[in-house]
């Protein structure tokens, strides 16, 4: 992916850093666009995958609007100018103090997740003497088939409305007279790479949606969420998401009304290809049956592989990727600074001699990647970059 003029331009900053291609998020965002446009799909940017202001502008220059699950979120929106018609509000701990601003910005949507949530959504409208538009999020009861950690959408999970739970939900609905009912809201998980696992939830969606047509409650969106997953073990020959196949199942399995509009919440699908993080080896250090690298990147900017044994590519960016020819490649336990054993970018990793001061990127961080990281061990934010 990377061409040398690139490399030499990367190897000249201090690391650690995110570097962003902005050009492989424009396409990316273009292919997004083109096949959700076919069907007449709204789509949402999860801004949990990415808050960079770069990177929110240009998803905003293309008519996307914004999933937010956080007061701050939502004001990220607002200040980046998505328009508040765009913006939607999830998550199973909002607080009124975040209730309070987006019902002051008069967004399109809170997507509630319990009864409570319901009952405390309504007295703070009435307060404000304002009418909040609600999405039910259902939990479907669907599994996702992904890591148990980003698994949303089973019973077990905290996220949603149980099933069971809906005749309670749509009495209540018949007192509450500052909510204003405009749709279902389901999302079931992420790095969702089977879309079989997407039929399963149309198929559930269409039941639950009778259900709602049998009460005499009319629905006017539909929000199936996010989740769409990305090739992390081949960024460079599946750089795109299978936008088209993602698309084209929803408009076959689910029965959409006619009246009726469909939205659907991206996050890693949009922006983990364009984002890598590149790292500089402090040094080689023998074991007893391996040697590692240690890098000046660790876990406190790269999360993933700690929290969810989550696999990103290694790449060393100062070795010729054809050094095999000439010399065989070694593997290596590729690890961060941090005072953790959970501290490792990857075990056994094949990689050219690799040398301190080298430079290592690691590839599809764009989404979940800086919005992890932290300050832990009194370590520097982690600085970004972008290509223009
Ligand atoms: N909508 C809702 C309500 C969500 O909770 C999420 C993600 C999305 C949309 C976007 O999902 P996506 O299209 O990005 O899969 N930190 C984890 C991922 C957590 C996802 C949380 N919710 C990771 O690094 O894999």
């Amino acid at each position: 992916m990377f061409n040398q003029e690139t490399i030499n331009k990367l190897k000249s900053i201090p690391t650690p850093f995110y570097y962003y291609d902005l050009e492989v998020l424009k396409q990316t965002l273009h292919l997004a666009k083109t096949e959700s446009e076919k069907y007449n799909f709204i789509v949402h940017y999860a801004l949990k995958a990415n808050v960079s202001n770069e990177i929110l502008n240009i998803i905003k220059s293309y008519n996307i609007g914004a999933d937010c699950v956080s007061g701050n979120e939502v004001k990220k929106a607002v200040e980046c100018n998505f328009n508040s018609e765009d913006i939607v509000f999830a998550g199973v701990g909002k607080s009124d103090e975040e209730i309070n601003y987006a019902l002051d910005h008069n967004i399109f949507c809170f997507n509630c997740e319990s009864i409570q949530e319901l009952e405390v959504i309504n007295e703070l409208a009435i307060t404000k003497n304002k009418i909040a538009s609600i999405a039910l999020r259902i939990n479907p009861n669907v599994n996702a088939n992904t890591h148990k950690y980003i698994t949303t959408g089973l019973e077990e999970n905290k996220f949603g409305i149980n099933l069971w739970e809906l005749d309670a939900v749509t009495n209540l609905l018949k007192t509450t007279t500052n909510l204003k009912l405009i749709g279902l809201h389901f999302h079931i998980g992420s790095q969702i790479t089977d879309l079989n696992t997407y039929k399963s939830l149309c198929i559930k969606v269409n039941e639950i949606q009778n259900w709602f047509e049998h009460h005499n409650i009319k629905l006017e969106n539909i929000n199936v969420g996010g989740g769409l997953g990305v090739d992390y073990h081949q960024p460079d020959t599946n750089r795109y998401a299978n936008f088209a196949s993602y698309f084209k199942l929803f408009n076959n399995f689910l029965e959409v009304r006619p009246h009726q509009k469909v939205h659907f919440e991206l996050g890693r699908a949009l922006v983990a290809q364009c984002g890598t993080l590149i790292s500089k080896v402090l040094y080689i250090k023998k074991g007893v049956s391996t040697n590692f690298v240690i890098l000046d990147a660790g876990m406190t900017e790269l999360l993933r592989p700690a929290l969810y044994q989550a696999y990103h590519k290694i790449e060393n960016l100062s070795q010729s990727p054809h050094s095999s020819l000439l010399s065989p490649f070694y593997k290596y336990d590729v690890v961060g600074p941090i005072c953790e054993s959970a501290d490792c970018f990857g075990k056994a990793v094949n990689l050219p001699e690799t040398f301190r001061g080298d430079i290592i990127a690691l590839r599809t961080t764009g989404a979940y990647g800086e919005v992890m990281s932290s300050a832990y061990n009194l370590r520097d934010r982690v600085k970004a970059i972008y290509s223009y």
